[in-house]
């Protein structure tokens, strides 16, 4: 309800306790019409609902609708049948107690539709078993049946429920409707044999005359046009065009089926049908004694064979009475007008019971069968005509007012008790409401000997000749002083005028109602005639039960039709007030069953009928609004700075402090024991319009706020995760290294292997970090026990190799001939050049220059001569030393110095005649050449970054091992021409190689190693 609180200018309210206004008439109807308009046709009165029927197809009662009415709170939601169907069946779960739906309205408001969306919802909504699927389709199905049998278009509504019905439905302990249980009331026999003009005879006839197979018809002695039979003609109104005769024939036909009518049950109960069409079309001629005969021989024949009677005795029975005379029973025949009456008894009396046979045939289908449901719970629906007022009201409808007052007096008792009882619970002093009782007028109606019913059972079987005007005088003459009773004899002149003389007129709660009391005692009376004894010796399986030997043989005089509908009744209310009641209202806008139209005046005679404002104002006794302290304190919590964001005392402390805050004056509301009430809906409307104005200031921060505080518990989720599973790793780590440690002297195995892995791990890892700085380092770190076997093993391997394991220092071991050419180096240098040691942990490479390095042009002129080894060197112009950038190869036979593409000079080795070098750790070396030789240009100067590797290769490639001088000072060179260059040597803080001033070239060379 609280949603559509702001909208309430353009929709209304949806709750009428909450008008302003609420004893206007006016208010109530406009809030009404606003809602209609709006296609709103559902509105509360507390937890009445009314609705207005809207004559059109609205897509409220969709699978979707009936979940959003699931379980959930009464005025969170707008109103709907679903919720009050929800509501009922949830308090019969959760409390164990029966309830009861009682749908009232008058003919064309929505009882019918409004019965069948609540079995429906149900239906989809309660949980199912294959069993109770069963029962589902059942209690389904019912409703075609009865409607073909019960109901008929009238001038009000083309699908008129000609009875009463009270439904249970059963449910089992989980929820289920496991079974149902059908009370049928006063079938409106009358219309078998008459219709109002416009108005049609029950559509099983119509259907049957449409829809029945030719041969079925040919059986049953019909013919397929409803203008042929008398009852059918009366209305003048075969067709209806919103009724498809045909297509509800098969329904119906599938129906009883479902229910499980078998084949030849349906038979019978279709000769029984087709039997009362006979009846009508048997007609009378008169004899000159004035007694009837029959002239329509044909029909007796298709009856005698239908109902399975004799057709001379059923002949007689129509055309005689039966009359005791000093103790002996004779028969009298009847005059033409008492012939046509007996048969038209017959055939009410016929159709009439066959009907409650078939109301009990689906309650034997409906019935839960097993054991264990003993202790359903119940669900009771009542679809009864509501109160109505025709232009000449007979007997009948004084029953259905009479019906109506009886349900006035539960609701008002029901719901008086019902606010007193929450009153007395809160703790809130009931002040008594002004109500009219309408107690009196029932008593009027049903009191033993006084009441209107006993006087009428009085006259009916009273010997002597009782007319309906006798029951008129005796009506005057018992009850002529009641206050809600006059007649045309007792009333002023004024009310005399719109009376007629055969009528009596009752004041009910609703309204006044004259009645008619022509034809009342023909109506009450049972049949007197001879027709019950043919019905029993019927060979139609249904007739005999519905026409019962016993009935016969009971010597007491039967009870009238109100006696009997007077107890009916009075079980009905005994069973409606063993349980829970909820309201349906039903009211029809319009006349002309058209969608959309608001007829005024129509309404206000329904809402005064309905007494609707009566239930308002009792509902309104004290208080417009009332809500648990936890709801109210939730909803409006920001309007006041204590409760916002949140109270953290009392519930009712909180609410007090916020109707405080916002300014509630004492007289305005009142604090129970766990709600508070609020006297008028303009407080509530206020603080509503206050939490509306709230909500728009709350709103941007809030939703900023509510990110804000979206991605930071997202964040620090993720946080949270993450140190989890870090410390549940950490924890995991620990044990496995615990366990390691406990298994480590064992051969490898799960236990271990993440232990003895570390310890490896940070064993290599140590020795990376501490390998041995020179070969003469012999130390080495002592290795875990896992590792002692295979250093023992790689170490002895290593020694054998290099003599030491030198070769294992960070590097794939070396092959044994570059192992070779280190010792050949150390030969020539060891201990006489200061950067040996250096070279030592190096390898020697194969090459210092690949191919590609290489200029083709050389690699092209150098033919087939194989390459040995090639190194980037500086050389030395002989002439004022220059540095130069040049490659030096050494192939099989020659050393040669290339310039890029050019060969700039070829030293044979043959023709090689020393190298020099100096004893410093400069790379400075000369290639000394004959100089005989002419085609040498001289000496030549280098300098090798990798001296070592350079010389001893060049020693190796040339076979000039010996030939290697090692000079200490100066070295001395040809230059070509005779002319001779020197070089000096001297050790400085850093290599440098430049032209000296006395024209040598000088060479400084850091010491590197002390010797
Ligand atoms: N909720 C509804 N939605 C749409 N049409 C409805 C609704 N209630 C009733 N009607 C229409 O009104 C007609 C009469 O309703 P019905 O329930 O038979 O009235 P009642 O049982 O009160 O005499 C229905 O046949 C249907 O066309
Ligand atoms: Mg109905």
């Amino acid at each position: 309800m609280e949603s559509a609180l702001t909208a309430r200018d353009r929709v209304g309210v949806q709750d009428f306790v909450l008008l302003e206004n609420h004893t206007s008439e006016a208010a109530f109807i406009e809030n009404l019409r606003k809602r209609f308009k709006e296609n709103l046709i559902y509105t509360y009165i507390g937890s009445v609902l009314v609705s207005v029927n809207p004559y059109k197809d609205l897509e409220i009662y969709t699978k979707n609708h009936m979940e959003r009415y699931r379980g959930i709170n009464f005025y969170e939601v707008s109103p709907h049948i679903y919720a009050v169907s929800d509501n009922s069946y949830r308090s019969m779960r959760t409390e164990r107690k029966d309830q009861c739906i009682l749908i009232s309205g008058e003919s064309g408001a929505g009882k019918t539709e409004a019965s069948k969306k609540i079995l429906q919802y149900y239906a989809v909504t309660c949980p199912a078993s294959d069993q109770v699927e069963t029962v589902k389709d059942r209690l389904l199905q019912s409703n075609p049946v009865l409607e073909a049998f019960g109901n008929a278009k009238t001038l009000r509504n083309d699908n008129s429920s000609r009875f009463g019905k009270y439904m249970d439905i059963q449910f089992d302990f989980k929820g289920a409707p496991v079974g149902g249980h059908i009370l049928n009331y006063l079938l409106e026999k009358s219309r078998v044999v008459h219709q109002n003009h416009g108005e049609r005879n029950f559509h099983i006839f119509y259907q049957l005359i449409e829809g029945g197979e030719e041969d079925l018809l040919r059986r049953l002695g019909l013919e397929r046009n409803p203008q042929q039979y008398q009852y059918l003609v009366k209305g003048n109104c075969p067709k209806v065009s919103s009724i498809n005769d045909r297509s509800d024939w098969k329904v119906v036909r599938k129906a009883l089926s479902v229910i499980g009518f078998s084949e030849d049950e349906v038979e019978e109960l279709l000769n029984i049908i087709a039997s009362v069409l006979h009846l009508g079309n048997i007609q009378y001629g008169g004899e000159d004694s004035g007694n009837a005969y029959i002239t329509t021989d044909t029909q007796i024949k298709y009856l005698a064979r239908l109902l399975g009677v004799d057709g001379s005795v059923l002949k007689e029975a129509l055309t005689h009475k039966k009359i005791i005379a000093k103790g002996e029973e004779l028969k009298s025949p009847l005059n033409l007008e008492q012939a046509s009456s007996a048969r038209d008894a017959l055939s009410k009396a016929v159709y009439g019971r066959t009907f409650t046979w078939l109301v009990n045939k689906i309650n034997v289908s409906l019935a839960y069968k097993d054991e264990t449901y003993k202790n359903a719970s119940v669900i009771g629906l009542l679809d009864i005509y509501g109160f109505e007022v025709f232009q000449h009201n007979s007997f009948e409808q004084f029953c259905i007012n009479y019906c109506n007052e009886k349900l006035q007096q539960l609701f008002i008792e029901l719901t008086l008790k019902s606010e007193q009882d929450e009153y007395e619970a809160e703790g809130i002093t009931w002040e008594p409401v002004q109500y009219f009782n309408n107690k009196i007028i029932c008593d009027l109606v049903e009191e033993k000997f006084k009441g209107i019913i006993s006087i009428l059972d009085e006259e009916c079987l009273r010997p002597g000749d009782a007319s309906d005007i006798t029951f008129l005088e005796k009506l005057e003459n018992t009850v002529g002083g009641h206050a809600h009773l006059t007649t045309h004899k007792l009333t002023d002149g004024k009310t005399r005028k719109v009376m007629g003389r055969e009528e009596f007129r009752l004041l009910h709660y609703a309204g006044e109602v004259n009645y008619n009391v022509n034809g009342v005692l023909s109506c009450t009376h049972s049949l007197c005639f001879v027709l019950p004894q043919v019905m029993c010796m019927s060979d139609n399986k249904i007739l005999t039960q519905c026409f019962d030997r016993a009935e016969l043989k009971d010597s007491r005089r039967p009870e009238t039709a109100a006696t009997q509908f007077k107890t009916s009744l009075a079980k009905l209310m005994e069973i409606l007030m063993s349980k829970e009641p909820s309201y349906v209202r039903c009211i029809k806008p319009n006349d002309a069953k058209q969608a959309g139209r608001f007829d005024e005046v129509l309404i206000r005679h329904q809402v005064k009928y309905l007494g609707l404002m009566e239930n308002l104002r009792v509902r309104r006794a004290g208080f417009a609004y009332r809500r648990h302290y936890e709801t109210f304190l939730q909803r409006y919590k920001s309007l006041c700075p204590e409760t916002w964001p949140s109270w953290q005392g009392k519930l009712a402390d909180g609410v007090s402090t916020l109707v405080k805050h916002l300014g509630y004056k004492p007289e305005e509301y009142k604090l129970g024991r766990s709600k508070i009430f609020i006297r008028f809906p303009k407080t509530l409307f206020a603080t509503e319009d206050a939490l509306e104005t709230r909500k728009h200031s709350l709103g941007e921060r809030e939703s900023h706020v509510s990110h804000a505080v979206v991605v930071q518990a997202w964040w620090k989720g993720i946080l949270a995760c993450r140190r989890a599973r870090r410390r549940r790793e950490a924890a995991n780590t620990i044990r496995r290294f615990i366990k390691g440690f406990i298994y480590r002297h064992n051969e490898r195995c799960p236990e271990n292997e993440y232990f003895l892995d570390y310890v490896r791990y940070s064993f290599l890892m140590k020795l990376r970090r501490n390998l041995p700085k020179t070969v003469l380092d012999k130390s080495w770190p002592t290795p875990p026990t896992a590792l002692i076997e295979v250093t023992q093993l790689y170490t002895r391997h290593c020694v054998k190799l290099h003599s030491g394991p030198t070769s294992c220092f960070g590097e794939r071991p070396a092959s044994p001939f570059r192992l070779e050419q280190k010792m050949v180096a150390s030969e020539i240098f060891k201990n006489k050049k200061d950067n040996y040691p250096q070279s030592v942990p190096k390898l020697f490479v194969g090459t210092r220059l690949n191919g590609e390095e290489i200029n083709p042009k050389v690699l092209q002129s150098l033919g087939s001569e194989k390459m040995k080894y090639a190194v980037p060197v500086t050389k030395y112009d002989r002439k004022g030393y220059k540095a130069r950038p040049r490659q030096l190869l050494l192939t099989s036979n020659s050393a040669v110095i290339v310039e890029e593409a050019k060969l700039k000079q070829r030293i044979d080795y043959a023709a090689l005649k020393g190298i020099s070098v100096s004893s410093l750790s400069d790379g400075v070396f000369v290639l000394h050449v004959p100089t005989e030789d002419k085609k040498q240009k001289g000496d030549v100067v280098l300098q090798s970054d990798h001296i070592i590797e350079t010389l001893t290769k060049v020693a190796i490639c040339a076979d000039k091992v010996n030939s290697i001088n090692i000079n200490q000072g100066s070295i001395t060179f040809t230059m070509g021409q005779g002319r001779e260059g020197i070089i000096d040597f001297t050790s400085g803080s850093e290599l440098l190689v430049a032209k000296a001033k006395n024209g040598h070239l000088s060479v400084t060379a850091p010491r590197l190693n002390s010797r």
